[in-house]
């Protein structure tokens, strides 16, 4: 019986205990897949054998194919021991046949269980380097999931900031919380949290973002990549955020994960009355999102776009209002309200006027302007729809705007009402900011220039990184320039240009030019037609990038040209990798980000402009310059295209020395853009 004891341990058998008799050894498909699921269990085999072999053979079933009922019972009345010995061998032989397979299994089972060790032990590892999407995910899900206590009563205030705190400080820990507890209830959840001792080890801030697009469940312009790629840099270098948005119609669903209605009636003020709204949260890249969807107004969202409508500033200022209901509703007390554009401005005056008093007095506001092309000129009488006075903000010093004084400026409204503004230029200075832009807030800005600080946007060099990049045909970095010449070749082979290695490769890739700029690079182009220069032009998906492609398509023919009428991700990954300059229309990008692009991809940027004086200011060794612009200034910043070709054909070395070193510069969301929101966020907190 030996070999049937060493089957049964690697073979046990599922059997139910009151069918003992009912094995079928010769064909039994569904037993290899059960093996070695319950390890322990070695009897089966061995009881259902043993048990066969006493048992009265009239009640058993055997195959078929094997034993007919009648042979069968007339061989057990004329030779019970035969017929046992008979069984007895093809049950060895099974057996044996079954330990084979069983062998392989195991085999099989030793390799798996090796790749789930070293999968543990690398998630063990991140887990104590304190990274890991899953943990952060996890604690954003916590998070919302502890607003839902309160909303719904189930919690007071004081102890969901007990809870949060415990979240935050204890991330590890509540790491150790599984996924399968998010599914739980809340009062499941709720007791298991309760666990968790309350200490005090705070680190990092608590960032709330009320804003009006995100990356990428709702992209309008360049906000949309700012606020995911700002928020998953800052939760990587260990800070807490939060995003609060309406919930558009048009909200891209299938890039949310966990998307929940919180099941409490949440109110907010708007136009003399309280307003219900339905909330709900969700997980976008890893960052916790809140959804505001006004019951009563439930147009405001609910339209084809994000922007456009003349009820606008209705639409936002209730938004507005509702969020920071929600906000302390819910207990939270974030260090910092991170508001961005006249959108979301109104925040500045609601907070202080109203929402100081209810619980939020350690809480700071940090505006962040994307541009100053909208500001919102408003009757003043508008403002008391959200709950605030016009005559006491209808001054010059507070809402007015400096130029048409009977009306309000709500972007002025928040420069003036927020402890910092972040102004978001890659390339001009403060003071230039402040005096020369023309868009008519220089007194309040000149006033008020203590708290404004600049900020370049970063890249996500997570998807644009050639070292990683899954688009080109040969991953490269600054150590290894290999690949970026089979990147070329790539690239010339499938527009058909010719494969010339001392040709220079121009990409443009463009959102919308103005007729101004079109005229500008066809003179540009033109003139470097003489050299044996090849360009690619491509348009983003904006319709105005196809009108100045066609354009540019009639004046430029040629046969060392390419138009690309259609935006095209893996070609415009390709292009940028086998260009050797990528022209540029502006170094300041924030939504293409072509010139950051280009630097990490060992293409020089050079702008389209740069004959004229336009980009020559940034080399005004400003202090405040940021460290992209003084890095593009010091490099490639005065270069024209011409003096760019003649650099590479007369200087070489030098010029790729330069690549080299572009490539190494890191202009991420994680680099200067993140330092420089910490360092306010930090000022903030001082305040
Ligand atoms: C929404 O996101 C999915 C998944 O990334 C994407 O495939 C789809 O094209 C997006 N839909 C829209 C309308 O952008
Ligand atoms: C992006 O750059 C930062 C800083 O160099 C680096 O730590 C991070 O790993 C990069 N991310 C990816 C996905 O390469
Ligand atoms: C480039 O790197 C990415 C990410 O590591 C990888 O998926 C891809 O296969 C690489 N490309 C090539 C051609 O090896
Ligand atoms: C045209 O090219 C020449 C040299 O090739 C250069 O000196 C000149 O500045 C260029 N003009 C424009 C408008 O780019
Ligand atoms: C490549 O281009 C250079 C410079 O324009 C030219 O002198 C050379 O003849 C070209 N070679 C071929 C094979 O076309
Ligand atoms: C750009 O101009 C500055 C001074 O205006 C000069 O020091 C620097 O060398 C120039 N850079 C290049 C690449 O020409």
């Amino acid at each position: 019986m030996e070999i049937s004891i060493n089957a049964a341990i690697l073979c046990p058998l599922p059997f139910p205990k009151s069918n003992t008799a009912r094995w079928k050894p010769f064909k039994a498909p569904s037993l290899r897949f059960r093996f070695l699921r319950k390890n322990g269990d070695a009897n089966g085999l061995f009881r259902a054998h043993s048990k066969l072999e006493v048992e009265d053979h009239d009640n058993a079933e055997m195959p078929q194919e094997n034993f007919k009922e009648s042979d069968f019972e007339s061989e057990v009345k004329h030779n019970h021991i035969w017929q046992l010995f008979k069984e007895a061998q093809q049950n060895i032989l099974y057996l044996n046949n079954q330990r084979l397979l069983a062998v392989e299994e195991l085999n099989r089972a030793n390799q798996e269980k090796q790749l789930l060790l070293d999968r543990i032990e690398q998630l063990e590892a991140e887990k104590r380097a304190g990274v890991g999407k899953d943990k952060q995910s996890l604690c954003c899900e916590l998070l919302l999931r502890i607003d839902s206590m309160v909303l719904t009563g189930m919690i007071n205030t004081a102890e969901a900031s007990n809870l949060r705190k415990a979240v935050m400080d204890y991330k590890i820990s509540v790491a150790d919380i599984s996924l399968d507890n998010v599914q739980k209830s809340d009062a499941e959840l709720l007791s298991e949290l309760r666990h968790f001792s309350y200490g005090s080890k705070k680190s990092g801030f608590h960032i709330i973002h009320i804003c009006t697009e995100m990356a990428p469940v709702v992209e309008v312009g360049s906000l949309a990549s700012y606020v995911t790629g700002l928020s998953c840099a800052l939760l990587r270098a260990g800070h807490l955020v939060e995003v609060i948005l309406p919930k558009y119609a048009c909200l891209n669903l299938s890039e949310i994960q966990g998307l929940r209605e919180i099941e409490a009636e949440s109110y907010s003020y708007f136009d003399g009355q309280l307003h219900g709204n339905k909330i709900w949260t969700g997980v976008v890249n890893g960052i916790g999102v809140t959804f505001i969807q006004p019951l009563y107004y439930s147009s405001f969202f609910n339209r084809e776009k994000v922007y456009g409508y003349s009820d606008d500033f209705e639409r936002f200022s209730y938004f507005s209002r509702a969020s920071l209901d929600y906000i302390t509703k819910s207990g939270k007390q974030p260090d910092v309200l991170h508001i961005h554009n006249w959108e979301t401005a109104i925040v500045g005056p609601l907070f202080w006027d109203i929402f100081v008093k209810q619980g939020l007095g350690d809480t700071r506001i940090l505006l962040t302007c994307h541009g100053f092309d909208s500001q919102c000129l408003e009757q003043p009488d508008k403002l008391a729809l959200c709950g605030l006075d016009p005559s006491r903000l209808h001054r010059p010093d507070r809402l007015q705007d400096n130029a048409k004084t009977h009306l309000v400026n709500i972007l002025k409204g928040g420069v003036v009402y927020s402890n910092k503004v972040a102004i978001v230029s890659s390339m001009n200075s403060k003071n230039r900011i402040i005096h020369s832009l023309n868009h008519g807030l220089e007194p309040t800005l000149s006033i008020h220039s203590d708290k404004l600080l600049v900020t370049p946007c970063g890249f996500d060099n997570s998807t644009w990184d050639p070292s990683k990049d899954k688009f080109l045909p040969q991953n490269y970095s600054e150590d290894d320039l290999k690949g970026k010449a089979v990147c070329r070749v790539a690239l010339q082979q499938r527009l058909g240009l010719s494969e010339n290695s001392s040709t220079v490769l121009v990409g443009c890739i463009f959102s919308e030019l103005s007729d101004f700029e079109v005229d500008n690079l066809k003179a540009v182009v033109w003139n470097a037609t003489r050299n044996s220069v090849q360009f690619i032009f491509m348009g983003s998906k904006m319709p105005s990038a196809n009108r100045a492609l066609e354009s540019l398509q009639k004046a430029l023919q040629g046969e060392n040209m390419r138009f690309m009428n259609k935006y095209d991700e893996a070609l415009s990954h390709l292009i940028i990798a086998g260009s050797d300059i990528i022209l540029c229309q502006s170094f300041h990008d924030p939504l293409l980000q072509m010139p950051l692009k280009a630097l990490k991809y060992g293409a020089a940027p050079i702008a389209v402009a740069s004959n004229e004086n336009r980009f020559r200011p940034v080399a005004d060794h400003d202090q405040e310059a940021t460290k992209f612009s003084q890095f593009i200034s010091s490099t490639f910043g005065n270069m024209s295209l011409s003096e760019a070709l003649n650099e590479i054909k007369y200087n070489p070395s030098k010029w790729k020395q330069s690549m080299v070193t572009s490539m190494a510069m890191d202009f991420s969301w994680d680099a200067e853009c993140c330092d420089i929101h910490v360092s306010a966020y930090t000022v903030l907190k001082s305040l």
